[in-house]
């Protein structure tokens, strides 16, 4: 895929990398050690603790968090909630979001969130602006790619797993795909072996390990959005998606 698109930045989310779970340190550190420039997450990425801490912890930590996490006192987090990268003498900032419709967590207000960063960060220090909002539903997403149009140059979604194929350019021109979809193994249930969640189904009784399906059949899922210099907005995007199986 670098030698198809080229792409100027590469965004990874790295929230279940390990057999679909979370991320653990040692394979944070693997994806940071390939063509990555940013990586996002979230809901799952604090289900390993301690581990994780010793890839969160480095300096140069790869990851950023949700700009509306609730941070205080009793639990901050050391890193952005979005980020300028400055590469090649380009310049892309990237926000991420959180939503909390069927997730763990309570989080900050995402659309006043996001306006605030919007109007704090001067537009002339990025020439590029996505916007990863990590939510469950397709109006959620929809609503806030609505709010940013003509404003920022895309706002994806991450978190089902899931690729939808709605990829498009709204009236104000900015890109838009409901979820990006993702990296793993083609025949399961979002990356989980079918006979280890059956059980939950059919008894809504949620014990038992959630096994990974272990197949040589993937998918890989992906985004490209071409950003216009001029206007900083989108002037291409296209979901990638293929498997090893057609
Ligand atoms: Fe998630
Ligand atoms: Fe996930």
């Amino acid at each position: 895929m670098k030698e198809k698109y080229s792409p100027d930045f590469t965004v990874v989310n790295i929230e279940n990398i390990t057999s679909g779970r979370w991320p653990a340190s040692i394979h944070a550190e693997l994806i940071d050690s390939l063509w990555v420039d940013i990586m996002t997450g979230w809901d799952h990425v604090f289900d390993n603790m301690p581990d994780i801490w010793k890839y969160f912890s480095k300096d140069d930590c790869k990851l950023i968090r949700p700009a509306n996490f609730v941070a205080s006192e009793h639990f901050s987090l050391p890193w952005d909630g979005y980020r300028i990268i400055n590469k090649n003498n380009k310049r892309l900032l990237v926000i991420q979001l959180l939503w909390e419709v069927f997730m763990n967590h309570k989080v900050d207000n995402a659309f006043i969130k996001v306006e605030e960063i919007l109007s704090q960060v001067p537009k002339s220090d990025y020439d590029a602006v996505i916007v990863e909002f990590h939510r469950e539903t397709t109006a959620e997403l929809y609503g806030m790619a609505n709010f940013l149009d003509g404003q920022v140059s895309a706002v994806y979604g991450t978190h089902t797993h899931i690729q939808t194929n709605d990829a498009h350019i709204l009236n104000a021109w900015t890109g838009i795909l409901c979820d990006v979809g993702m990296n793993g193994p083609f025949e399961s249930v979002i990356w989980a072996d079918f006979s280890s969640v059956k059980k939950r189904f059919l008894t809504w009784i949620q014990r038992g390990k959630i096994e990974q399906k272990l197949s040589w059949k993937y998918v890989i899922n992906a985004l490209l959005i071409d950003v216009d210099e001029t206007t900083k907005l989108c002037s291409n995007i296209e979901n990638i998606s293929f498997t090893n199986t057609l």
